[in-house]
């Protein structure tokens, strides 16, 4: 195994979300792979603020900064919103930044039309960051994947996708950590 750290980030915060189960169902093909240290973060567990509302001096700031500062690359579970992330997805984007750069990140996305709009604003606002989104994409749909749109049941032929995307993402966060001093 490499000494890569992937971090699965779970792009929703929602009472009753489903994203836990999306990630956890990617985390279980990762371990298997045996090729990085892979874990889920959940943005939910840090608990914070609006950037800009706060003190910043609120420990879960400082924990979500030292989180991404740990890892080497990202997975981020993402489901669509009015055609776009989350605001909770948005606001822990904005409230790091070095952490984030010169990494690799895969993005696993969801909804009625596979969270394609939300993965593609999230891609942009990715490319500001320094952040390289790889090419490979799973997209699940809550029509055919979800079983009332609250029990994920993947379809089989997602498997190839999120193998072929992390493949990618391992990949790119080799490569990229040597830019890293
Ligand atoms: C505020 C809100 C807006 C939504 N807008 C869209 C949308 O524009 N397109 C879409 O495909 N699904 C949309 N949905 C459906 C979500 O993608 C679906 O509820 C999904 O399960 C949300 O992810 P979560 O369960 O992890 O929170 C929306 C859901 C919410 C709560």
């Amino acid at each position: 195994m490499s000494n890569l750290n992937i971090g699965i980030i779970l792009g929703s915060t929602r009472q009753g979300r489903v994203s836990p189960q999306v990630g956890e169902w990617v985390k279980g093909i990762a371990d298997g792979r045996g090729d990085a240290s892979y874990e889920i973060v959940d943005i939910a567990e840090y608990n914070l603020p609006f950037l800009g509302e706060g003190t910043g001096e609120e420990p879960g700031l400082a924990a979500w900064n030292a989180k991404l500062s740990s890892l080497d690359g990202f997975v981020f579970i993402v489901q669509e919103y009015n055609h776009s992330i989350t605001g909770s997805l948005k606001n822990a984007v904005d409230s790091a930044r070095e952490a984030w750069n010169d990494k690799a990140a895969g993005i696993v996305s969801y909804g009625s039309t596979g969270g394609a709009r939300a993965a593609e604003h999230l891609r942009g606002i990715l490319g500001e960051l320094s952040v390289a989104d790889v090419r490979v994409h799973p997209t699940l749909s809550l029509f055919t994947d979800f079983e009332n749109y609250s029990v994920f049941k993947p379809a089989d032929l997602h498997l190839t996708n999120v193998n072929a995307m992390l493949d990618q993402v391992v990949a790119w966060s080799g490569a990229l950590k040597s830019l890293r001093a």
